[in-house]
């Protein structure tokens, strides 16, 4: 059996992490727009992305009317909650700039778990059918980390881990005793870029041995077919 090498990771343990990840992301949104006429970008929540969206939301450089916004995961409430990543990027980022709503793909977390999955992956079959392809195939995947390993709402010990049919689905979380919605590897992995964006010391010795090669964390185990990982560490 072929066993798919990993791509290297290209690490950048930065210096200003807010300056170099906003302008890494604004210098490859703009080439991805430059002989294409869409960009396809899945955000992450949690509290590190909220700084970058806002910087990026600055930018003079980057064609927003040609961008399309994802989701890597959204917790089960409605998109005003004060959990919402929605909420936090439509605040941050997606109210400051002029993307049209249709190309902003919101997980919609208002529904029952199940039904938001299925939803979600309609819109996402739709992203994959206007590519021509087979699978939607974002050009940035932004994700987190948590210190427990967890990637999106990948949490270790998960149903979400092991499935490899869908691009996302309902996920039952126990330490938070509630569900959340994320994507899959099966999606995560068709990207041509994937990007961890991670801040703060007490994750250092979760992503030291995701990138020696030592970890079973769920974040280690994304692995994208024909793609590549980057890892912004501030
Ligand atoms: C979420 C995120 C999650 C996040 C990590 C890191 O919904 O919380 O998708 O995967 O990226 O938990 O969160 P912080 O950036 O807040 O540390």
């Amino acid at each position: 059996m072929h066993l798919k090498m990993r791509p290297v990771p290209i690490v950048n343990r930065t210096l200003d992490f807010l300056g170099e990840s906003c302008e890494w992301l604004e210098r490859n949104i703009v080439e991805s727009l430059r002989d294409r006429s869409s960009c396809l970008i899945s955000l992450c929540g949690g509290n590190t992305p909220k700084p970058i969206y806002e910087r990026l939301a600055t930018s003079r450089v980057i064609d927003w009317s040609k961008v399309w916004l994802s989701f890597g995961d959204e917790r089960c409430v409605p998109p005003d909650h004060e959990q919402s990543n929605y909420r936090m990027a439509r605040e941050a980022l997606i109210d400051r700039v002029d993307i049209p709503d249709e190309q902003v793909l919101r997980i919609e977390g208002e529904f029952r778990p199940g039904v938001a999955a299925r939803r979600y992956e309609q819109k996402l079959l739709h992203l994959a059918e206007m590519q021509n392809d087979t699978a939607p195939r974002h050009d940035i995947f932004l994700l987190g980390l948590g210190e427990d390993g967890h990637t999106t709402s990948l949490f270790p010990g998960t149903a979400a881990l092991s499935n490899q049919s869908r691009w996302a689905m309902e996920n039952y979380v126990p330490k938070f005793d509630a569900f959340r919605v994320t994507a899959t590897y099966h999606l995560i992995n068709e990207s041509k870029k994937v990007v961890f964006l991670v801040s703060g010391a007490s994750k250092a010795a979760v992503y030291e041995r995701i990138l020696a090669g030592e970890s079973d964390d769920p974040a280690a185990q994304v692995n994208p077919s024909d793609g590549e990982v980057y890892w912004f560490l501030g």
